[in-house]
């Protein structure tokens, strides 16, 4: 054997001892706690054969509490770029068999490195984390090392899309980075997210919780809002992130991908025309018209047992991306309230940063009252909706259905908030409040004068009839130009698409400025 042949021996055989990470037991372990190895993880995300791997051979440089004897090569993460439906993506997936996939100098310079390139190309960074956190042996270099990511994390925030999937534990001050992304999915049963374990919260607070009660995907997906899915597997999580990423552009400077469309433009659905129920006080599924209107009927619904009285997702019409927001009469009646402002509100300025339109369903009877939400800040987070709708410059399209009262009807993507187009079907309702509000405001002294209780109905009614027909109709808000046309339900889909096609160029800015300074 050569030298130049012993060398490259030398070199097969580092990689083969690499892609072992911490071993074949550890490796085992993973697998029995039904999770995949970080090079399985990648495998599945991206095209077959496309993974070109950085930094292989990188270790840590600790020599406290005798680790210096374990060199383990890729020091816990596994980094590099591939691609995903032939286009470029950059990645990092922890490895939990190096040291519990705990992060310090070394790891975090890898994963800073992959940021750093995504962000000079322009293409999104797809992070998967499974680690127990700041590595305790390197001390202050591992905080460091957070600091540096979430400084990156920071930089690329609405430049090039970033999403993180949580295989495993994500504790502390780690799960900044993912909170920092655009995009967090996580796996049921096999994920948790918090900033101190159960231990800590025991000791501190006394309350006694596990680990899925405290921070698991159950949690994260219905109560804080904290991931945007909840997938029943890894790969599952990895298919959706896949998915996702065919709706984004690579970057903030580039448009959304046109998807070929075979479902005609002008594809009719005459249940449109009837699923308006005859009371106002009856629900129906939001869902059922945004999958009549969309390309396939397919919807990539994001948070969705979050706030489900805002339903928000990507879907296509002729194949153009476009980020939905509509109102679920089914849940709370569609209404307001802090946590759908907030989910809307981000997602809406997603939207706004990578060049993505938005289209608005709308259906809403206003903002939640009570104190509950007022002391919760209801008019801070509702104002972030506000702000987001009015801030954004992506082409703004909405159709409001059936009701659109009061604050609600300015906020969600009015003709004042600088609404493109604004339609509206035969049964919507604009006005400052519904029938009933207004007339127990406005005739309270004569409904207190009516003694006779059969009376005082009829008197209600009938002002309660009055004031529909005059206020709840589309032709007052079109009488003044707010709402550009009030369209058949069945026609739904198809002057949406006329719509987005004529604002395919649109081009509009906001004042100069360092940053807005949203309500936060
Ligand atoms: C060094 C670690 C480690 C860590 C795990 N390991 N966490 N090594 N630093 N933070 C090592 C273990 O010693 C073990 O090594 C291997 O990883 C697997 O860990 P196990 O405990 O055997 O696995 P498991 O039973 O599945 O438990 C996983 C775990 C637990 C729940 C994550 O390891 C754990 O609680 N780790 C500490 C979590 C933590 O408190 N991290 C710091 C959070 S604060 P061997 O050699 O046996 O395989 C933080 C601050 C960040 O992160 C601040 C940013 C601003």
């Amino acid at each position: 054997m050569s030298i130049q042949q012993k060398k490259i021996q030398e070199l097969i055989d580092k990689r083969a001892q690499a892609r072992l990470g911490g071993g074949e037991k550890r490796i085992e372990a993973q697998h029995k706690k039904g999770k995949l190895t970080a090079r399985e993880r990648l495998d599945l995300l991206l095209d077959e054969g496309s993974f070109e791997e950085f930094d292989m051979f990188v270790s840590h440089r600790c020599t406290d509490f005798d680790l210096d004897k374990q060199q383990i090569m890729t020091d816990g993460v596994v980094t590099g770029y591939g691609t995903i439906d032939g286009r470029l993506v950059y990645v990092y997936a922890q490895d939990f068999t190096v040291f519990g996939g705990s992060l310090a100098e070394m790891q975090a310079m890898k994963i800073c490195k992959v940021l750093d390139k995504a962000m000079k190309v322009g293409a999104p960074v797809i992070g998967i984390n499974d680690s127990g956190g700041a590595r305790i042996q390197e001390g202050v270099t591992s905080l460091a090392g957070y600091g540096e990511i979430f400084m990156r994390n920071i930089e690329a925030s609405g430049v090039i899309p970033q999403i993180t999937a949580i295989f495993g534990p994500c504790a502390g001050g780690a799960v900044y980075s993912p909170a920092l992304t655009d995009f967090i999915v996580m796996t049921k049963d096999k994920s948790y997210m918090f900033l101190t374990g159960p231990k800590v919260v025991k000791t501190v607070t006394g309350e006694v919780v596990n680990e899925e009660q405290l921070g698991g995907a159950s949690v994260h997906g219905t109560k804080s809002g904290v991931t945007h899915f909840v997938a029943e597997d890894e790969k599952e999580g990895i298919l959706l992130i896949r998915k996702l990423l065919s709706y984004l552009p690579q970057n903030n400077l580039e448009d959304p991908p046109i998807a070929n469309c075979m479902d005609p433009i002008d594809r009719f659905d005459d249940n449109l025309n009837s699923i308006i129920p005859d009371s106002p006080a009856k629900p129906y599924d939001i869902k059922n018209v945004i999958e009549s209107i969309v390309d396939y009927g397919e919807f990539l619904e994001i948070h969705r047992h979050y706030a489900p009285n805002i339903v928000i997702g990507f879907a296509r019409f002729n194949g153009m991306s476009v980020g939905i927001v509509a109102n679920q009469p089914n849940y709370l009646a569609g209404v307001l309230d802090i946590n759908s402002s907030r989910k809307a509100a981000r997602f809406i300025r997603f939207c706004d940063a990578f060049n993505i339109p938005i289209v608005t369903l709308i259906d809403v009877p206003g903002f939640l009252p009570g104190t509950s939400q007022e002391y919760g800040g209801i008019i801070v987070h509702g104002a972030k909706l506000l702000f987001a709708y009015g801030e954004a410059t992506v082409p703004k399209i909405s159709v409001i259905l059936r009701k659109d009262y009061g604050g609600a009807y300015l906020v969600m993507s009015s003709k004042h908030l600088k609404g493109d187009i604004n339609y509206a079907w035969p049964s919507a309702e604009i006005a400052v409040m519904g029938p009933k509000g207004a007339i127990e405001v406005l005739y309270t002294k004569e409904v207190a004068a009516i003694e006779d209780e059969a009376e005082k109905l009829a008197f209600i009614a009938k002002k309660e009839a009055e004031y529909t027909e005059k206020f709840a109709t589309p032709y007052n808000a079109s009488k003044y130009g707010y709402i550009d046309d009030v369209i058949e339900p069945r026609t739904t889909r198809f002057r949406i698409i006329r719509a987005l096609q004529s604002l395919a160029t649109k081009k509009a800015s906001l004042p100069p400025k360092k940053h807005s300074n949203i309500p936060l």
